[in-house]
């Protein structure tokens, strides 16, 4: 029995057509009326699939041999594509990229949303589609991935490894020669600390033993050329760590933020450890129509820059803010579109989980000589209460841009009490959106769709929903 339940799972489907793509960067088959999910293939190709996982409703299934390649393939830039779990969507034109997400937008809203639609504004494509990310993580590990073609090689290579991680895997690092992300100097930078701690013997750390000493590095750059790097180690050795930033000092005197953090934990998060800075300003800025924004090395700011500028703008003009309006940014973050559109309404209340994010968007306001924002932290279905609404106002309009679980039913239970006239509504998930609008479609119409690519080279899509009241 547990012999064939094993062949069943392994079983291979010869020469089946891929015909979709769909959530999570997933390819989408057809066989015997059975659904398959497969990752690396692109629509178009016919491949042998094998079975990796069965369900009552769907399978899963990995390519193991290509009959026929699609037209829609392009050759991938990167030398790292297919072991890296950065890009996925190397393989397919940005055009192409554009229209599967766009074609997932619609598919979401049309399948879990159920509600009438309006045409769709054009997905808004990025301007750049490489080195589009303004910060980067890089781990160290001593024990780098080696690919089959090296194994198999029978060669040495050296086990030292700063990049990213396999997917799926906490211990195994992809050393990365260049990446495509993240304007220069990042990749300078990352090359010369790897060259740096191997010339001088720093260790780089190992995961398992909870050993080394070379954790982690961050690079952040900005659109106002600012530049932020935190190195992360496993334990104080003040002399090396002196000698390594002066090193980065010199070698890279463009870096206006130098820091570090030694981290002595389990893991490589920092929001609650003392971050030093060695040299420069504690921050770096990020401006949008003059509005600066103050980034720490603990802030959120939205990663693609010049996109992000595109997406607000969108926002700020699907929310038809004539300068009168009372305005809920709900999910702020660092409070970025709140003090984007402040100039153009009455005020802005912004409510958000984290705390140091909403000093972050207290900053933003000051900075800025923004005076009518209010921000509140704490979780979104407690804060929006009545007696808030009471204190500030109903809202003219709500703009929301929850995480990829969408908004509590209680938040959209509130929003449909409060009934503000428009809801613009950002999101990063389209199903957990089409959900929440199917809710929402109780008191509102939908009446403006627009994608935007935040992400290029990946499956990510974020939209905005324009809901009017009825
Ligand atoms: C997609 S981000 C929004 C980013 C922000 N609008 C921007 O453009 O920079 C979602 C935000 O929701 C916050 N968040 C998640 N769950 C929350 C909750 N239950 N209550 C309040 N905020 C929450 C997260 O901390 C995160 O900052």
């Amino acid at each position: 029995m547990r012999n064939k339940s094993k062949k069943k799972k392994f079983e291979i489907l010869e020469g089946v057509k891929i015909e979709d793509m769909v959530a999570e960067g997933k390819c989408l088959a057809r066989h015997d009326n059975m659904v398959i999910f497969v990752a690396g293939v692109a629509p178009g190709d016919v491949v042998d699939l094998r079975i990796t996982r069965k369900k009552k409703s769907f399978l899963e299934a990995e390519p193991v041999h290509f009959h026929e390649l699609s037209e829609l393939r392009v050759q991938p830039f990167c030398e790292h594509f297919g072991t890296c779990g950065g890009c996925k969507w190397q393989h397919i034109g940005y055009d192409t990229q554009l229209y599967f997400k766009q074609k997932q937008v619609k598919d979401n809203l049309e399948r879990i949303g159920k509600v009438p639609l309006p045409e769709f504004d054009p997905i808004l494509g990025s301007g750049k589609t490489r080195y589009y990310r303004n910060k980067l993580e890089y781990t160290f590990s001593n024990t780098s991935w080696l690919t089959k073609e090296q194994i198999q090689s029978g060669q040495e290579f050296d086990r030292d490894a700063l990049g990213f991680h396999i997917p799926g895997r906490f211990d195994k690092i992809l050393d990365i020669k260049h990446c495509y992300l993240q304007p220069d100097p990042s990749n300078a930078i990352r090359l010369e600390v790897r060259k740096y701690a191997k010339e001088h013997s720093l260790p780089f750390f190992d995961i398992v033993k909870q050993e080394g000493y070379m954790r982690n590095l961050i690079i952040r750059t900005a659109n106002t050329g600012e530049l932020m790097v935190i190195v992360q180690v496993y334990e104080d050795r003040p002399e090396e760590m002196q000698a390594l930033m002066e090193h980065l000092a010199a070698t890279f005197p463009e870096i206006t933020s130098l820091q570090y953090v030694v981290n002595a934990k389990g893991n490589e998060t920092f929001h609650d450890l003392e971050v030093v800075c060695y040299k420069g300003l504690p921050y770096i800025h990020e401006e949008m129509e003059g509005v600066r924004f103050r980034v720490g090395p603990k802030s959120f700011y939205q990663t693609n820059a010049d996109q992000a500028y595109e997406l607000y703008k969108k926002t700020r003009e699907l929310a038809n803010l004539t300068g009168d309006e009372l305005v809920y940014d709900l999910y702020t973050g660092a409070g970025t579109i709140a003090n984007f559109v402040a100039k153009q309404c009455r005020e802005v209340i912004g409510i958000e989980y984290v705390p140091s994010a909403i000093e972050d968007a207290k900053i933003n306001s000051q900075i800025n000589n923004i005076t009518n924002t209010t921000f509140y932290a704490g979780d979104m279905k407690d804060i929006l209460s009545d007696e808030l609404i009471a204190r500030h106002g109903r809202p003219d309009v709500v703009i929301t841009d929850p995480p990829r679980a969408g908004m509590h039913e209680d938040v959209v239970q509130k929003l449909l009490q409060v009934h503000p006239n428009r809801i613009v509504y950002v999101s990063c998930n389209p199903a957990t959106q089409a959900r929440d609008v199917e809710w929402l479609s109780e008191k509102y119409d939908v009446t403006r769709v627009q994608p935007v690519d935040m992400f290029p080279q990946t499956h990510h899509v974020e939209n905005i929903v324009l809901l009017t009241a009825k």
